[in-house]
């Protein structure tokens, strides 16, 4: 049984179709919706958002961020004995994404797989159980992914957002190690807020019954998640006998720099300690955070050794946070 559980590699994935807000505004302005850069940025920091190609699934972007976070940390595919997808946008709705990824890997060999549903936060999640299972002696090296294509369950005809989300992937290697890795863990839901962020409908009997896409109260979500993410940082803290000015970067969910930055300022950590990429990329639900990580990696911010504190918010209404060791 180990003792940690240690992030060696990082990866991610954009679709190609880069979509900034001036073209988004163009194309909505068609359909009567009136909308701009001005206000986009100002409200949430977007500029422009990524958008897969209609034959692009979720496991596709799974495939590129897995194929770049296996060789950042150095292994093959078949070295992995489990796959985690954190996926509010899976391919089907069954078999689990994280099925059709192993087979996409050619690793279709035994290996446990499933997916991890808790929208924005489903990374935080999934990385969780990630690293429960490595400590409890279950797996030595866990995929863990965020794959979405948003895009897909967005109502274009509805301003308040569809300007909001975008797709991509992004994904991790945890592995087994004596090195402090992850280092606290800390998650939670209220189910009472079920209906401020969720696509309500189902299928039956071949049908869809309710609306496939998103619906979402925007003012409800902002205020719930200002209040409750620099709590769960700080319990993280707390368990791991560590304090604010520890953390070395802020890695939080992409939805709203607004929310970012006034989380960051609870925490006293300055701006400059936030890793930003929203600007880039949108809101891209479970994806937001490894994508985010696996940039500031790859951009020399956050380094070997360095304290990262990583903070999911979303729908369910769930929660929740990783402080972890570079
Ligand atoms: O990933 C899960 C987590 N999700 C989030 O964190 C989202 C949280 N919520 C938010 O980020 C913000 O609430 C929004 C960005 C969604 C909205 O910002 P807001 O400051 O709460 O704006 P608002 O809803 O109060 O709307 C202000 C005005 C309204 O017009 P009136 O009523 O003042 O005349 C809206 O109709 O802005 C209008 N509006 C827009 N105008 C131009 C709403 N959407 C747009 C738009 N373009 N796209």
């Amino acid at each position: 049984m180990s003792i940690y559980s240690r992030i060696t590699g990082t990866g991610s994935y954009l679709p190609p179709r880069r979509v900034t807000n001036d073209e988004l505004a163009a194309e909505m302005a068609t359909r009567g919706l009136e909308t701009s850069d001005e206000w986009i940025v100002e409200r949430t920091g977007i500029k422009a958002r990524h958008f897969a190609a209609p034959d692009v699934v979720a496991s596709d972007l799974a495939l590129e961020a897995s194929k770049n976070a296996l060789q950042a940390a150095n292994i093959q595919a078949s070295d992995i004995d489990l796959i985690i997808v954190a996926t509010s946008t899976p391919d089907m709705v069954f078999p689990s994404t994280a099925a059709i990824l192993q087979n996409k890997l050619g690793i279709a060999n035994g290996c446990p797989v499933f997916d991890m549903q808790a929208v924005c936060s489903g990374f935080v999640y999934a990385l969780t159980v990630a690293d429960s299972m490595i400590k409890s002696g279950s797996a030595k090296r866990v995929l863990v992914v965020g794959a979405e294509v948003f895009s897909r369950i967005l109502d274009f005809n509805d301003r308040t957002t569809c300007v909001l989300f975008g797709d991509g992937a992004g994904a991790v290697v945890l592995e087994a190690s004596d090195k402090p890795g992850i280092l606290a863990t800390e998650l939670h839901a209220d189910g009472s807020h079920v209906d401020i962020l969720c696509v309500p409908g189902n299928v039956s009997g071949g049908q869809v019954i309710g609306s496939p896409l998103l619906r979402m109260d925007g003012q409800a979500v902002f205020k719930l998640a200002v209040g409750v993410l620099d709590k769960a940082a700080r319990a993280a803290l707390e368990k791991a006998k560590m304090q604010e000015a520890d953390i070395d970067w802020l890695i939080p969910h992409q939805a709203n720099l607004r929310i970012m930055m006034s989380t960051a300022r609870k925490l006293k950590l300055a701006p400059e300690k936030v890793v930003v990429t929203v600007d880039q990329h949108g809101n891209t639900s479970a994806a937001s955070i490894p994508l985010a990580l696996d940039h500031a990696v790859r951009s020399g911010q956050v380094k070997p050794g360095q304290n990262v504190m990583l903070e999911g918010v979303g729908g369910g209404f769930t929660w929740g946070a990783v402080l972890l060791t570079m």
